[in-house]
């Protein structure tokens, strides 16, 4: 399917696979390995993974178990966002790589810019000193780009204030009704190119009336419309999910949203369930 070879490029020159198999909230064990497993027979060449998931060891086995060259996946994988300190953020990244029997990862990312209790609060000096870290691993060659995930502006000011490598991505939420324009505008500015998760709002997407409509008129699923949507904006896009017919269909989205229906969806707001 001609979606899952287009890419993007990085600001390092690096490609990337515009789509990619999101494995939040997939356990270890059994049901990370075979949603990998049906991803990458399927023809997905991103897998999208972080130590907070719990699956990197599956992920990893069932990357090294695929057959496929190591250089024809791109694997991400996150520091975890609890994490604001050099010492921590080796032996994390020691951890990550050992877990996913990897000897690199194309792309890890600071989590989130504060720990997950205590979201919104500053820790300027804990990213800044993680990020020179993540400068460290990509000299090395153990992570070949490097970027941040859930980064407000000022968070990535911060890192661009003290940077030699100034972050590559910026992985963040995006889908129909949840669309941090000016956020992404920002990132474009500076040359970071934008990921987004969730595109199909966890799953909630899927049951809203209005883009299930529209769906339907293009004879597809509201997941494609929702993946699709993503893509047209130019994110790389990670829709997850552990059933082979989904996997398959998220991915068969070589068709073309129009203008005016892009604009209706961009004016959708409280999207999530929404039943009218
Ligand atoms: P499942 O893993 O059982 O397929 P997001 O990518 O926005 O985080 O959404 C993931 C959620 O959407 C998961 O609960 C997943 O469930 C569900 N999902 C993924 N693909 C589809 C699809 N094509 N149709 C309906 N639900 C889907």
């Amino acid at each position: 399917m001609p979606a899952l070879r287009d890419t993007f490029m990085l600001p390092n020159g690096q490609s990337i696979p515009k789509l990619g198999l999101g494995t939040w909230q997939i356990p270890d064990g059994r049901p990370a390995y075979d949603a990998v497993t049906m991803a990458l027979a399927a023809g997905y060449r991103h897998i999208d993974t972080a130590r907070a998931y719990g699956n990197e060891a599956s992920v990893g086995r069932a990357i090294r178990d695929s057959g496929l060259r190591r250089e024809d996946i791109f694997v991400t994988t996150k520091l975890p966002a609890e994490i604001k300190t050099p010492a921590g953020a080796e032996d994390s990244f020691a951890r990550t790589l050992a877990a996913l029997g990897l000897e690199h990862v194309d792309l890890y990312l600071i989590h989130a810019p504060w720990p997950w209790s205590q979201m919104g609060t500053d820790h300027t000096a804990g990213n800044q000193a993680v990020w020179k870290c993540l400068e460290r691993f990509h000299a090395e060659g153990r992570a070949r780009a490097i970027g941040v995930s859930n980064f407000s502006e000022r968070d990535l000011n911060a890192i661009l204030d003290i940077a030699r490598v100034p972050p590559h991505a910026n992985q963040i939420k995006f889908f129909v009704g949840s669309t941090p324009m000016a956020l992404i505008g920002f990132c474009r500015e500076k040359n970071i190119l934008v990921e987004g998760y969730s595109p199909l709002g966890t799953g909630t997407l899927v049951a809203n009336a209005t883009i299930a409509a529209m769906a339907q008129r293009y004879g597809r699923s509201a997941a494609q419309l929702c993946i699709r949507y993503s893509l047209q904006h130019g994110l790389v896009t990670l829709p997850k999910s552990t059933h082979r017919d989904r996997i398959a269909a998220n991915a068969d989205v070589d068709f073309e949203i129009s203008g005016p229906d892009m604009a209706v969806l961009d004016g959708l707001t409280n999207t999530r369930a929404r039943r009218a």
